[in-house]
C-alpha cells in the first residue's frame, strides 16, 4: 500500500504529486468525479458543485473518494473538482459550476476571502452555499458552514502539548515553539487561537517559553501549509535559538504535514525529537505517534463530515430551510462570514490522539486500526 511516507521531507512540487498519487491509497478509483459527470439537467437528479483546495493534506484526498460514494448514496449529481493551481483556478471552477445549473455548492476554499464575486452569482442565479471545513469570508452570499471545530482542535493541541511536556518531565520552565497554518486559511487562525487558549496562560505563568519570541500568528504562519516552509522555518529557529545541544522540549504544529517536517528538521539537525502535536491522523504520523516519535494527532473523520455535508447540500435543494443535521451541533454565534453576519455552522467534535488512546479512538477505521497495530509489533 502506498503511504504517505517522508512526505515531508519533500519539496513543495514532489509533495504535491505525491499527495496527488495517494489518491490510489485507499481506492483504485482515481478518476476525477467532474469527468463525463452528466447535469442534474439531463437526469433530473439535485446537481452539486463540488469545489476543493489543493490536496495539501491527506484529509483532502480521503474527501475526494468519500464525496463520490456519498453522492451516490444519495444519489445526486456531483461535479468535483480540486484547484491545484490555485486561487483563479477555484473561481474559474465555481462560475463554471454555476453555469452548469448547480443547486448547492460545497466549497473547501483555498482563500475564503477572495470568492465574493463568484457567491454574490451564486446567490443571484438562486444556489445555495455551504462553507465546507473552512469558512468563507468577506460576503454575506453563505448560507451555512460545516466543519469540525476548529478552535476546539486548537485547545485539543495545546492541552496534548502539555500533556506531552508534563509526561516527559524535564526541568522547567519548558522551551517550546509554536508554528500555525497557511494564512489566507481562515481556520489557521482558529487553529492558532484554539491552542494559544490553553499555552498562553502557562506562559504568563513562566512554565513555558517560546524561546525564539516568534508568538504572533504573522510570524509563525506556514504559507500554504508547505511543509518545506515549516521544515526551513524549524532549521531556522534551531540555528538562531537552540546551538549546540539545545532543542525545544515541545513544538505545537497545526498538523501532521508540518509536524513531520519540523520532527524531520530536528532530526536532521542531529537532536532529539521534542513533543510534537498534528492533527488529521494522516496514515504516516499515526504511525509515527503509536511508535513515539510524534507525540499527537486530531481525528476528524473525514467520513461523517463529507455525508453530513451532502445531506445539508440536498436537503437545501430541496427547500428545507431548517435542516438537521444528525451528529453535528448548530452554532450561530461563533463565526462570522463578514463583521455582524454570524453564519449557521454544523460543528463536529475532533478527537486527540495520542499513542495511548489511538487504538480506541480508531475502532471504527479499519486501516487506522491496522496501521496502530502494525505500529504496536
Ligand atoms: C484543514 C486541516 C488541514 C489543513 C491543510 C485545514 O483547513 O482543516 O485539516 O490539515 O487545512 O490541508
Amino acid at each position: 500500500m502506498k503511504t504517505w511516507k517522508n512526505i515531508a521531507a519533500l519539496g513543495a512540487a514532489a509533495a504535491l504529486a505525491l499527495t496527488m498519487s495517494a489518491c490510489g491509497a485507499r481506492n483504485a478509483d482515481t478518476a476525477t468525479s467532474s469527468e463525463g459527470a452528466t447535469s442534474g439537467a439531463m437526469t433530473g437528479k439535485v446537481s452539486i458543485g463540488i469545489a476543493m483546495p489543493q490536496k495539501t493534506s491527506q484529509n483532502w484526498v480521503e474527501a475526494e473518494e468519500i464525496f463520490k460514494t456519498s453522492c451516490a448514496e444519495a444519489s445526486v449529481d456531483c461535479q468535483i473538482q480540486f484547484a491545484n493551481g490555485g486561487v483563479a483556478e477555484q473561481q474559474n471552477q465555481i462560475s463554471a459550476m454555476i453555469e452548469n445549473g448547480v443547486k448547492v455548492l460545497v466549497i473547501g476554499a483555498i482563500d475564503g476571502s477572495q470568492l465574493g464575486t463568484q457567491l454574490a452569482a451564486a446567490k443571484a442565479a438562486g444556489i445555495k452555499v455551504i462553507a465546507y471545513d473552512r469558512l468563507l469570508t468577506n460576503t454575506t452570499d453563505l448560507d451555512y458552514y460545516i466543519a469540525y471545530d476548529n478552535f476546539g482542535v486548537g485547545q485539543l493541541q495545546g492541552k496534548a502539548l502539555l500533556d506531552g511536556l508534563e509526561a516527559k518531565g524535564g526541568n522547567k520552565p519548558w522551551n517550546i515553539e509554536v508554528f500555525a497554518g497557511s494564512p489566507d486559511d481562515s481556520n489557521s487562525l482558529k487553529f492558532f487561537n484554539g491552542a494559544m487558549d490553553v499555552l498562553q496562560p502557562k506562559v504568563d505563568d513562566g512554565t513555558l517559553v517560546i524561546k525564539s519570541g516568534q508568538s504572533d500568528f504573522t510570524q509563525v504562519a506556514t504559507q500554504g501549509w508547505l511543509p518545506k516552509n515549516a521544515q526551513d522555518r524549524m532549521a531556522a529557529l534551531l540555528t538562531s535559538t537552540y546551538q549546540g545541544d539545545a532543542v525545544p522540549a515541545g513544538v505545537l504544529s497545526p498538523n501532521d504535514t508540518l509536524g513531520r517536517a519540523i520532527i524531520t528538521a530536528i532530526e536532521q539537525a542531529g537532536k532529539s525529537i521534542p513533543v510534537v502535536t498534528g492533527q488529521d491522523s494522516e496514515d504516516e504520523s499515526v504511525t509515527w505517534v503509536v511508535q513515539g516519535r510524534q507525540y499527537s494527532t486530531i481525528f476528524k473523520d473525514t467520513r461523517p463530515l463529507v455525508k453530513d455535508a451532502v445531506s445539508l447540500a440536498v436537503a437545501l435543494a430541496q427547500g428545507n430551510d431548517n435542516p438537521k443535521i444528525e451528529g453535528a451541533t448548530l452554532d450561530q454565534t461563533q463565526y462570522e462570514s463578514k463583521k455582524g453576519n454570524p453564519v449557521k455552522s454544523f460543528l463536529l467534535t475532533p478527537k486527540i490522539v495520542t499513542a495511548e488512546n489511538a487504538a480506541d479512538v480508531y475502532k471504527n477505521d479499519e486501516i487506522r486500526l491496522k496501521l496502530v497495530e502494525k505500529a504496536q509489533k
